[in-house]
């Protein structure tokens, strides 16, 4: 089995991977992720505050998330960055574009788009960019893409925040597309709300594995 040297570290969160082509474990048993996998819960959105990930701590989560199966390697993704009160531009801009798209929404909906990125100290939006001519099919691109999302999610708690994976009328607005700057060929998979839990969250119902799980019977 391949030992690996942790040499140096990203950052005080994460060890470094070895240089590619350095072998690493195929397997991995640990007590502490299944457990952590078993009971991982995102966070709710009205229930994060600070403080939240520095620029370095954010690099080091994204890195870590981006460590997911990719077919062909094709990295069909991008991450915007949103902390500090400069995030706090992007929704006025945003709250304007809702007026504009959604002339009926009201004034509630209108104040909520002023003040989403209030909800956590940290945002990152995860752009979707797959490659509309590559052999590999868009839909696997976007399945990597979802796995980057769901990895954010795990490193960030992991690491001691609590995160959120919301949509909402932003992902899906063309004046908000504009805004952040995306090409023709991209889509907005989400904005990770990331900060400090205020409440901890209760578990909710899940999935009965009868209901979902069938074994081939020939
Ligand atoms: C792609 C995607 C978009 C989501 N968008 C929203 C959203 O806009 N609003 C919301 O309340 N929850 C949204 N959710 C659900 C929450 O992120 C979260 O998964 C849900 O509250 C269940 O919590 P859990 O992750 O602990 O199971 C979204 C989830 C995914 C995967």
């Amino acid at each position: 089995m391949a030992e690996v040297c942790y040499t140096t570290s990203m950052s005080s969160l994460f060890p470094n991977p070895p240089a590619t082509g350095h072998s690493l474990p195929a397997t991995r048993p640990a007590d502490a992720v299944r457990a952590f996998l078993a009971l991982r819960r995102s966070a709710g959105k009205r229930t994060l505050g600070p403080p939240g990930p520095s620029r370095d701590e954010i690099e080091a989560l994204l890195t870590v998330a981006m460590r997911v199966p990719d077919h062909r390697r094709l990295a069909p993704w991008r991450f915007l960055v949103f902390s500090g009160p400069e995030r706090m531009g992007f929704t006025q801009h945003a709250e304007q574009i809702h007026r504009q798209e959604q002339p009926d929404a009201g004034e509630k909906a209108f104040a909520d788009t002023r003040t989403a990125f209030e909800r956590a100290p940290v945002v990152i939006a995860l752009v979707s960019s797959p490659d509309r001519d590559h052999k590999t099919p868009v839909w696997e691109q976007e399945l990597s893409t979802g796995a980057v999302g769901y990895n954010l999610l795990l490193a960030t708690n992991a690491a001691g925040w609590a995160g959120c994976w919301l949509t909402e009328w932003l992902c899906y607005s063309p004046g908000i597309a504009k805004l952040i700057g995306l090409s023709s060929h991209e889509r907005l998979a989400g904005f990770f709300y990331i900060g400090t839990a205020t409440l901890d969250p209760q578990e909710r119902m899940r999935p009965d594995p009868d209901a979902k799980v069938t074994f081939w019977a020939g």
